[in-house]
């Protein structure tokens, strides 16, 4: 019956968006682009009811009847739970997809010919409307497709990490005492989720979906959507609000997800999040429970106070079925930089034993983001128009490491030693979240930042395909 109900208020809500979409293309019905997106299918017709498992074919490019009723169909539990704790999270994360940033889609921003537009914030404000969904549609039914759940599952991963910003998340007025506008953000992405959820659904890949943007910034990185103050916990209207989200997020897609991340990567180190992020922690917790039952695994992060910081938090009876998100980079600062290759490995190994020692006596602890990067050489990696600290672009009078070239970009510029080197590094990384509960790369796949890509790892080599082959076996010990 509950699950009959959660169908059927997905069947209404499929409806809203799908009809929204469709007054957008009557609103722009001379431009091109959009018939296209729109094709043959329409929109406003009657979505088809019950359970059909039949997935919507790669070659549909835009959420329709058939994609919706995929995203439904995927509500029916037909993949094995996945057992926590005991079975390894292997996977990787979807950056830039719905939310964007500008080091992953630099074309996305290179397109605008506006370098003020920074962010996915500043995307939605300077642009025109009409443009700006129509890019972001395009982008939302390209960058990520079903082949995309395919190869993940084929390289042999069992997760992917999916981003979703608050603004994506289409709560109405009984969902909220708060707006409900997003402005100047752009809706849209909500249907391309759903049906993602389906692919995943369908390819046997399970499914943490991470809340990484929500009101006000939560860190003031411009993959929270907003680069600048993260005014999150200024006042309580914006936790409060991202609470709602939770409540929506496990209410509407609880059944189909495996683990709800409550928010990424808040900036702990400042004030006013620090003293808050531990009552939201709890708060969105007991949101989820009380929306979703005692199935659906809940995530939170370390916030930056590393895992020591949360000795003992949610692990008595306050709470069950919690996972610790930890993120490893080793490039965002001077010190790291100036590693060298021993060094890199050996970090990572001191980052293992300390997990391992929360994780032995807390949370199932997760290693869920971390790259095989070992500079910050990607272009636009510290923000659109901003240079390296590598390179010495980014802020004159620092330490400069030499130049860009060979260590980002195209792999083609890479020379046997680094990519040998990044297989190893790579494994020595592997083995701190196979010492834990598991892991995740960041990411996918980037549009010309290979040091950063899966994707690209697997084609050139140093990722193997079968993610438990080992070149160096004992590398932590
Ligand atoms: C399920 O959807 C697909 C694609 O629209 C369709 O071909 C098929 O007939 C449907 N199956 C059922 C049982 O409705
Ligand atoms: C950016 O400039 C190019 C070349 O002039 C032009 O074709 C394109 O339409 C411009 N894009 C926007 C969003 O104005
Ligand atoms: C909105 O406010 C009303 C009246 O105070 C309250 O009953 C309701 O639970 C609130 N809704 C949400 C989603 O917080
Ligand atoms: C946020 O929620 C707390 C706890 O329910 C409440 O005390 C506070 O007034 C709320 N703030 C706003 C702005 O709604
Ligand atoms: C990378 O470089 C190769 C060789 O120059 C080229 O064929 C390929 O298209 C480039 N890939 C991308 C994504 O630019």
């Amino acid at each position: 019956m509950l699950l009959l109900l959660r169908l059927l208020r997905l069947h209404l809500l499929l409806g809203l968006v799908l009809g929204a979409l469709s007054s957008h293309a009557q609103k722009c019905r001379l431009v091109p682009r959009q018939q296209v997106h729109l094709g043959s299918t329409n929109p406003q017709g009657p979505l088809s009811g019950g359970n059909n498992d039949t997935v919507a074919s790669s070659t549909s490019v835009q959420p329709s009847q058939t994609s919706s009723s995929s995203a439904s169909a995927s509500a029916t539990p037909s993949i094995t739970p996945f057992n926590y704790g005991k079975d390894i999270i292997r996977g990787v994360n979807l950056g830039g997809w719905f939310v964007l940033e500008p080091w992953i889609t630099p074309s996305i921003f290179e397109n605008t010919n506006n370098s003020d537009i920074i962010d996915e914030y500043t995307f939605g404000q300077m642009l025109d409307e009409d443009y700006a969904l129509d890019v972001l549609q395009n982008h939302w039914a390209t960058w990520i497709t079903e082949d995309d759940f395919v190869a993940i599952k084929a390289a042999g991963l069992n997760h992917v990490r999916m981003q979703i910003g608050y603004w994506s998340v289409p709560l109405t007025s009984a969902d909220t005492n708060f707006t409900t506008s997003v402005a100047p953000y752009v809706p849209g992405a909500w249907p391309y989720l759903l049906r993602a959820l389906g692919w995943a659904r369908a390819h046997g890949v399970h499914v943490i979906l991470d809340l990484h943007g929500a009101p006000g910034s939560q860190n003031g990185f411009d993959n929270s959507g907003r680069r600048g103050n993260a005014n999150w916990a200024q006042g309580s209207s914006n936790v409060n609000r991202t609470l709602d989200v939770i409540r929506f997020l496990a209410e509407q897609i609880g059944g189909m997800i495996d683990v709800l991340e409550v928010l990424n990567e808040p900036a702990g180190y400042q004030s006013d999040i620090g003293g808050i992020i531990a009552g939201y922690w709890q708060d969105a917790y007991d949101v989820v429970r009380a929306a979703a039952g005692s199935s659906l695994k809940v995530m939170i992060g370390d916030a930056f106070l590393g895992v020591a910081h949360w000795d003992g938090f949610m692990t008595g009876s306050s709470a069950q079925g919690v996972l610790m998100d930890y993120h490893e980079y080793q490039v965002f600062n001077y010190n790291q930089l100036a590693f060298d290759d021993n060094d890199h490995i050996g970090s990572s190994c001191s980052v293992l034993s300390q997990l391992q020692s929360y994780a032995s006596q807390n949370l199932f602890t997760i290693s869920g983001e971390w790259s095989n990067a070992v500079t910050d050489c990607a272009k636009w990696l510290n923000g659109r128009g901003v240079g390296a600290r590598w390179d010495g672009t980014w802020q004159p009078g620092q330490q400069v490491f030499g130049s860009c070239d060979g260590w980002s970009g195209n792999m083609s510029s890479f020379s046997d030693d680094y990519k040998m080197f990044l297989r190893k590094y790579w494994e020595s990384q592997v083995a701190i979240g196979e010492a834990v509960q598991g892991w995740i790369f960041w990411t996918w796949k980037a549009e010309n930042a290979d040091d950063w890509s899966y994707q690209r790892g697997l084609e050139g080599g140093w990722i193997p395909q079968d993610p438990t082959d080992r070149m160096y076996p004992d590398i932590c010990s």
